[in-house]
């Protein structure tokens, strides 16, 4: 849980609390390929001077370095900086720093007065209390550059089973969930790692709830298809579920990645 306060003490007063610094090397290799792969997020990183911010680096600033070079392959002028309210976590992060290309600053919420194209915000919100993770979706919003988006989930230490939102200002726009088909035993074992805006809302009568409950059901109906693999299974399953009228927005070359992304309207809590 973030420890209080809920305004970090510090010159800035960066919004928000340090939290556990957990990270490892590629951990957010999907959500990367995703960004890169997604019309929407490379429009958004064609202005001038394309500034990108990974909010919550953790202990090592390395997803940072990642998330850089991936970008960098779709939009050669981006700035990458990462943002940490743990002033140590800034300090070890220094040496991987290539300022003006990549740079790392003490930030929080507020974005330490930056105006990103993109803000990545991974594994940070699912350690702050469902309210409190919610106000901040609305303090990051209204501090993106116009045109803005922010891309906020959560994901196992290896990068294996994830799922994140992508907002603009105004709201929740795509949720997706991502995995090694290999490594589930169905798509709800996917449920431990939701966004902390839908974790606790996988309960029945909620709409994350009957979309993993049907996803799960279409995983079953898609058994026939195991011998080809499991990858050829959750294919199969995301087919099944927009043949039933879900508003499932990629198509089968982005399910052979283990991915299957919806209209937020799919998920969206019950008031
Ligand atoms: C679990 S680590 C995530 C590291 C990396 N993003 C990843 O997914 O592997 C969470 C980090 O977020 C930082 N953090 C928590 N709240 C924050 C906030 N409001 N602003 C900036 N960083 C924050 C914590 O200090 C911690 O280092």
């Amino acid at each position: 849980m973030a420890r209080t306060p809920r305004l970090a003490a510090g010159r800035a007063r960066a919004l928000g609390a340090p939290t556990r610094g957990t990270t490892n090397p590629n951990r957010l290799r999907r959500v990367d390929r995703w960004l890169v792969g997604s019309s929407t997020v490379r429009a958004a990183l064609t202005g001038q001077d394309p500034l990108v911010v990974d909010l919550g680096y953790g202990a090592t600033p390395v997803t940072t370095v990642e998330l850089a070079t991936r970008l960098r392959a779709v939009a050669p002028d981006v700035r990458v900086l990462g943002l940490e309210i743990d002033p140590e976590r800034v300090e070890a992060a220094k040496p991987a720093a290539d300022p003006p290309a990549l740079d790392f600053r003490r930030g929080g919420f507020e974005l330490a007065g930056t105006r990103p194209v993109l803000l990545r915000a991974f594994n940070v919100l699912r350690q702050y209390p469902e309210d409190e993770a919610a106000r901040s979706w609305a303090t990051m919003l209204a501090r993106l550059a116009p045109g803005g988006l922010l891309v906020e989930g959560t994901c196992d230490e290896i990068g294996r089973r994830c799922s994140w939102v992508l907002l603009d200002a105004e709201g929740p726009r795509t949720f997706t969930l991502s995995c090694l088909p290999a490594g589930i035993d169905r798509p709800s074992d996917l449920a431990e790692r939701l966004p902390k805006a839908l974790i606790h809302r996988n309960v029945p009568g909620e709409p994350v709830h009957e979309l993993l409950c049907a996803l799960d059901a279409c995983w079953a109906t898609a058994a026939p298809f195991a011998p080809f693999g499991p990858r050829a299974r959750w294919v199969e399953s995301a087919r099944l579920l927009a043949a039933e009228g879900w508003p499932v927005l990629d198509d089968r070359r982005r399910w052979r990645l283990g991915e299957l992304t919806l209209s937020w309207a799919a998920v969206a809590p019950n008031a």
